[in-house]
């Protein structure tokens, strides 16, 4: 990772297909001077939806234009149901229709939705177009639109069908966040802790004191979050690319958060990052049940989720109070299950998570009970 004031860059490590992560404010308005090495043509798509284009899109033209790219842009409607077949189908036939080739750039320009829908769309195209990934918002910059997973929903659940395809680039403009909904703000934040939680004690303890200024957007704060969250994501992403093994440390409380948002039947009442916050303070507590975690770093845990304002206890949980049985059926769909085994991501402390082969869901279900009531 390289730093200045408020401008990062890390790398992602892939042999041929390594890649720059830039972290800072301005990237948008710069972006055809920091892409003109990559763009093969003065034409790029960009695939956006409606509320970033409303809001950013000008400045994205702008950016690119200034360099003398012109600009092609397909509008998805915003929320997860643009995840779909339909919209790949649609997506698809647009790019076909304006005569997108490989060599082409396709910048997808939005949050995760945007970004896994369009990164899917460019793995597709003609066997795979060049991909630049432009996040708008906090969980995307830290998450989403690094490591080439990208994926649409299908009625049997979320994220079944997609690839892994990297992008050539991200650019993660702090500037962007400044238009987020603040709860859009707190769910990309319990994906930031969790990076702490999973290998990271020492940026653990300056969220503890630094986590108020990540989510005021103070600018050094900021950028230093992002950078630290995606030279993680980078570390563990480059030892595993396909999730054959560490890459699931990544799933840190996903677990948990996973069976919530699937019992609230992902109701926008309880956004994908608050069902991270719910199941990171669960991971902590179950570790601490099994002896693993100490009562107070997982107290420490639950502090630091809620300082960025997310609930952490489950009779708190929107749609609740949810059964503990509902719970471990959920659970049991994690895609990490091979047969009947699986895996969940558990800690021996701040820092020291680590992939449990089998849970015993007999006991996590106590667990769950126990939780429900508040015990
Ligand atoms: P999102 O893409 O739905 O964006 C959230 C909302 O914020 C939307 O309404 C959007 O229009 C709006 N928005 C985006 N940028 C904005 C900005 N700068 N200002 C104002 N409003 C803005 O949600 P998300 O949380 O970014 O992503 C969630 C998706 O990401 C889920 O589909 C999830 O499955 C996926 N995901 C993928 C990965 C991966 O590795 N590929 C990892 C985590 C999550
Ligand atoms: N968000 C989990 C992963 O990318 O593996």
């Amino acid at each position: 990772m390289t730093q200045g004031e408020s401008r990062q860059r890390v790398r992602v490590e892939l042999g041929t297909r390594s890649y720059d992560i830039d972290i800072g404010p301005g990237l948008v308005a710069s972006a055809g001077e920091i892409l003109s090495d990559l763009i093969v043509r003065p034409r790029v798509f960009i695939i956006t939806d409606e509320t970033v284009a409303k809001i950013h899109l000008g400045n994205l033209t702008a950016g690119l234009s200034s360099a003398g790219v012109a600009v092609e842009t397909f509008e998805i409607p915003p929320g997860e149901a643009s995840k779909s077949f339909a919209h790949l189908e649609q997506t698809l036939a647009w790019l076909l229709a304006h005569g997108a080739g490989r060599d082409d750039m396709l910048i997808a320009f939005g949050g995760g939705v945007v970004g896994d829908l369009a990164g899917l769309s460019a793995a597709l195209m003609k066997r795979g177009m060049t991909l630049v990934q432009v996040p708008t918002t906090l969980l995307a910059q830290v998450d989403s639109s690094v490591g080439g997973k990208t994926a649409i929903n299908m009625p049997q659940g979320k994220n079944l069908v997609g690839t892994f395809y990297q992008p050539i680039r991200v650019l993660a403009d702090t500037d962007m966040l400044t238009t987020l909904p603040e709860r859009e703000l707190r769910a990309g934040y319990a994906e930031i802790v969790k990076y702490g939680l999973i290998d990271d004690a020492d940026f653990f303890d300056w969220l503890e004191d630094n986590g108020t200024d990540v989510l005021a957007l103070e600018p050094g704060a900021i950028a230093q979050a992002v950078a630290v969250s995606c030279a993680a994501k980078a570390r563990i992403v480059a030892a595993d690319e396909r999730e054959a093994g560490q890459r699931a440390l990544l799933n840190l409380g996903h677990t948990f958060g996973h069976a919530l948002e699937a019992a609230n039947q992902y109701r926008p009442d309880l956004l994908h990052g608050e069902a991270v916050g719910f199941g990171l303070s669960l991971a902590c507590r179950y570790s601490t049940r099994l002896g693993l975690m100490n009562e107070s770093a997982a107290e420490r845990a639950r502090q630091v989720l809620e300082l960025g304002g997310l609930e952490t206890r489950l009779s708190a949980c929107p749609g609740g109070p949810y059964a503990a049985a509902d719970l471990v059926h959920h659970m049991r769909q994690d895609k990490k299950a091979r047969g009947a085994h699986v895996p969940l991501i558990l800690t021996r402390g701040i820092g020291q998570a680590f992939i449990h082969p089998e849970a015993d869901f007999t006991d996590v279900e106590h667990f769950l009970s126990e939780e429900r009531s508040g015990l």
